[in-house]
């Protein structure tokens, strides 16, 4: 096992890592419980794209994930679990107590007819029976689709179909800040239109009334009444799916990322480890849903294969009020904090007091991820919850990568400011230009790629190949294709400076809408802002900017006028947005993902007909939007 305890050990690590990435994978593999050791570390050809880690390699990630802790820890805490009730007591549920519990639903599922190879769709709030659930698919060998429980009912029918799922695990509703959602309602008209599904396991969490299907629903309770709390793990390879996570295309259609057994386990468990610096015994909280991969790899996978103390939190940072965070930060003495910068930019904009009323000095390290953090968020984060001690390791990374990419390591990088900084060990980087050229060098921008495979790397779309090669080993030969572009500064350090694909063309010019936004982002009342096209007469597309301001503009032409002034000394007049409206929010996703298809819709005046608003944080924003269109 690697650790990394200065910058000039990174420096070696680093180089070691890519000159024998697979000795150096090995050595991180050994720490692992394997039934039967790999024959060869790597097979790899990403002109099919191919890729394979630990062959013929033999484990199950449960046992990894918790029985080969109980010797030394079974009385620790394996997850701590924060209601979005303020009131209702914490659940710590210790290794042991996860053992049994995950065991005794792996029973359940076997009683089900699930098999390993089978697909379980999981549809629930973030409440420990999340956790237990897709563990408890794991050590059966069942492939879990988490599907984020804000989707909509064809939204869920959608991914059900795709992988073909057997059963669907949900809960009878959720709770989230002061509403609760009917999602077995959801779950019921979604599986109209499923064919494949042939039970459904409700859990009871908020009470409310639902209808149950008889000889294909049952209560979890009930299910489990008389199971065992001993379940042997399923012996799987390490190249048998883990999981199927649904990510989306530029098309409409989802693309169900395909992650492993094997490569994924010690790529999540490296890079939670190094990243965060993470020492025996601290608290780790990330509060990200299970739903998304950060989830996935930084709630369940990392931090319990590492034998950490995980936080899971089933509510929302606004709720009861702007507080939430930092009183739960103060109440179980989180070392480790990470997040959205979405987030941050919310809570930066509540009242200080918020903040200051709660003691945080538990804290070690901040994480940031989801989308680039603008400075001063970072600034605020830095000063204000890491009171100019914590390092804040802003992680690149994506749900196809399945771990951090490029991440300063906490308490090793010298930071910058809203830098993602240097790639972790074994991954290498290359910026490429237009032309399908590598740019070398630094003080440099380009397409990010990524040249060599490393474990935790998504194999395949499930049921659609093809499609994987199109998207990702396509645009540049023999190398994965990441959608980002990134800037290499003088020092080496990388920016990701935002999508590549989110590109408008005006008077012929392309324009990278990350870039204008950067520009106007300098102005010193915007807080953030998102730019789209929209079609014109003349230009073919003209440009409308969205922008959040710090206090509300006094005066909205002066404000306009001023930022007009910036983008033509900095980008040149043609880059100037012909409509800037005020907003007070943007369409986001749970995750930050601004929704762009909808500023778009609404740009060019296609006010109906918005398509699925229910993956966002705030519905509500669109129709400030749509109001105040300008
Ligand atoms: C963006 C989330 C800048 C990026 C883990 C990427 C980031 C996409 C960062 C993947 C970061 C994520 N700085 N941009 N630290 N982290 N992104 O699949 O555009 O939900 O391609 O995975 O989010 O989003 P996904």
């Amino acid at each position: 096992m690697n650790t990394i305890g200065s910058f000039d050990e990174y420096n070696k690590v680093y180089s070691e890592s890519v000159s024998n990435p697979e000795k150096f994978w090995a050595d991180e593999a050994e720490q692992f419980y394997w039934r039967k050791k790999w024959d060869k570390v790597l097979e790899w050809d990403f002109s099919k794209p191919e890729i394979k880690w630990f062959i013929n390699g033999k484990l199950n990630i449960t046992e990894n994930c918790i029985d080969r802790h109980l010797e030394k820890r079974a009385n620790e805490n394996a997850i701590i679990w924060e209601s979005n009730d303020v009131n209702e007591p914490n659940q710590f549920i210790t290794y042991q107590e996860l053992h049994d519990r995950v065991s005794r639903f792996a029973n359940v599922l076997k009683s089900k007819g699930i098999k390993k190879g089978d697909r379980v769709c999981v549809y629930m709030p973030m409440v420990p029976e999340l956790a237990i659930c897709i563990l408890a698919c794991a050590r059966v060998g069942a492939v879990h689709s988490v599907v984020f429980a804000g989707f909509s009912s064809t939204s869920l029918s959608d991914r059900i179909n795709d992988s073909e799922c057997k059963l669907v695990v949900t809960s009878d509703g959720a709770f989230r800040g002061a509403k609760s959602i009917d999602l077995k309602a959801i779950v019921d008209e979604g599986l109209k239109s499923c064919h494949s599904v042939e039970s459904v396991i409700v859990l009871k969490r908020t009470g409310s009334e639902i209808e149950m299907v008889p000889g294909r629903d049952i209560w979890w309770d009930e299910a489990e009444m008389g199971m065992s709390n001993v379940c042997p793990a399923e012996e799987m390879d390490a190249e048998d799916p883990l999981f199927i996570l649904y990510t989306s295309g530029s098309t409409g259609k989802p693309k169900g990322m395909v992650h492993t057994c094997g490569g994924y386990m010690v790529y999540a468990n490296y890079t939670f480890r190094t990243a965060f610096n993470y020492k025996e015994g601290q608290i780790y909280w990330c509060t990200a849903d299970i739903g998304w991969i950060t989830g996935h790899s930084y709630i369940v996978y990392g931090p319990l294969s590492a034998g950490a103390t995980s936080v899971m939190f089933e509510g929302v940072p606004s709720y009861p009020d702007m507080g939430r965070f930092w009183q739960v930060v103060e109440k179980l003495k989180v070392d480790i904090f990470y997040t959205a910068p979405t987030a941050i930019r919310a809570l930066q904009k509540a009242d200080i007091s918020f903040v200051d009323k709660y003691d945080l000095s538990s804290l070690k390290v901040l994480g940031s991820v989801g989308e680039p953090i603008n400075e001063e968020a970072w600034h605020w984060y830095d000063e204000h919850i890491g009171k100019g001690k914590c390092p804040i390791v802003d992680t690149w990374w994506q749900t196809e990568t399945g771990g951090f990419m490029i991440s300063p390591i906490a308490h090793v990088t010298k930071l910058k400011p809203a830098h993602a900084s240097f790639p972790m060990p074994g991954v290498q980087p290359v910026l490429m230009n237009s032309e399908g050229n590598e740019i070398e060098g630094n003080d440099v921008e380009g397409i990010l790629t990524i040249k060599y495979p490393w474990p935790g790397m998504a194999r395949t779309i499930w049921g659609d190949h093809q499609r994987f090669k199109d998207t990702y080993f396509s645009a540049f030969k023999g190398k994965y294709f990441t959608g980002d572009g990134a800037r290499r500064d003088e020092d080496g350090y990388y920016r990701i400076t935002g999508r590549v694909d989110d590109v408008i063309i005006v008077s012929g010019h392309n324009m990278g809408t990350a870039e204008i936004e950067s520009a106007i982002t300098e102005h010193e009342n915007v807080c953030e802002v998102a730019v789209v096209g929209y079609p014109h007469d003349i230009k073919g597309n003209a440009i409308y900017a969205y922008v959040i301001s710090y206090h509300k503009p006094e005066n909205e032409d002066k404000e306009r006028k001023e930022i007009y002034d910036i983008i033509s000394s900095t980008l040149g007049p043609i880059a100037k947005p012909d409509k800037i409206q005020f907003v007070s929010g943007l369409p986001k996703t749970r995750s930050g993902k601004i929704m762009r298809r909808i500023l778009r819709k609404v740009a060019s005046g296609e006010l109906e007909n918005l398509g699925d608003t229910s993956t966002l944080l705030d519905p509500n924003v669109v129709t400030e939007i749509i109001d105040g269109k300008v």
